[in-house]
């Protein structure tokens, strides 16, 4: 489905009846990159998913900021009639969580962050995606190859060519003008840090145990740094822990679901 708002058309799946569950995808792909814990949780749950602006069904724009990708979100849920819902965010989905928080802090009633971090990019990190936005507007999204290969760990790599197939097309169907703009807006992404020790909603931190791009040290600090917070840590799954191992990565979220409801 797609509805605008604002001027901004965001593509979006609702299905389910019950509480509503937020899910905000990673970069460089779109919603669809829920479809295992759609399928797995639509029985108990409303499960929404949304392209954040510039990925799958949303409409592309040539800068954008992580607070822009959240305000629309926030828009769209006021639009849907939705006033709170369980946020889950992997990766730069989990980066615009931590903007939902401050533009609507009383909606997320309990939160998930997968695979991500609270840290800025390093000046070194910084630099190098701003390279990567360079190559991919002088050469397209061919330049995004290697970036997309390491999403995945490297059991995905070499035991599941399926996951490695789906991860592919879902990269490919990213847009090269919103490539260039969201790499500049995760550049220049601020420090969330101070955000968590704020966080009153029970939160869980999901990480896989071969994610290089936000390792599990990096989840155990911002846990750690969390009051209501539990870590689990998936063995075999690298940054796409929800589409590497989508089995232990759902019975993860049912579990953290069911045993901090309201
Ligand atoms: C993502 O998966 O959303 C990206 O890897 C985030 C990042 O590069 O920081």
């Amino acid at each position: 489905m797609r509805r605008t708002v604002d001027g901004v058309t965001l593509g979006y799946d609702l299905e389910g009846r019950g509480e509503p569950l937020l899910f905000l995808h990673g970069f460089p792909l779109h919603r669809g990159m829920w479809r295992p814990q759609i399928a797995a949780l639509r029985d108990r749950f409303q499960v929404l998913t949304v392209d954040l602006r510039g990925f799958g069904e949303s409409s592309v724009s040539d800068e954008v900021t992580l607070a822009q990708l959240a305000a629309d979100v926030v828009a769209l849920m006021a639009d849907l009639g939705i006033a709170r819902a369980a946020v889950i965010g992997l990766s730069m989905g989990g980066y615009v969580a931590f903007r939902l928080l401050e533009q609507a802090p009383t909606f997320a009633t309990r939160l998930v962050l997968a695979d991500t971090r609270a840290e800025p990019d390093t000046d070194e990190g910084r630099a190098r995606r701003l390279a990567l936005a360079a190559r991919v507007a002088q050469e397209g999204r061919e330049a995004m190859r290697d970036f997309v290969a390491g999403l995945v760990g490297p059991t995905t790599r070499a035991r599941r060519p399926e996951v490695v197939a789906t991860v592919e097309a879902l990269a490919a169907a990213a847009d090269p003008r919103a490539l260039v703009a969201t790499l500049h807006a995760l550049a220049a992404r601020p420090d969330s840090r101070p955000l968590l020790s704020r966080i009153t909603v029970p939160t869980l931190v999901i990480v896989g145990a071969e994610d290089t791009i936000t390792p599990p040290e990096t989840a155990r600090a911002m846990a750690d740094a969390i009051p209501h917070s539990r870590l689990v840590v998936l063995p075999e799954a690298g940054h796409l822990s929800n589409l590497e191992t989508p089995e232990a990565f759902t019975a993860a979220l049912r579990t953290f679901l069911e045993t901090t409801a309201g």
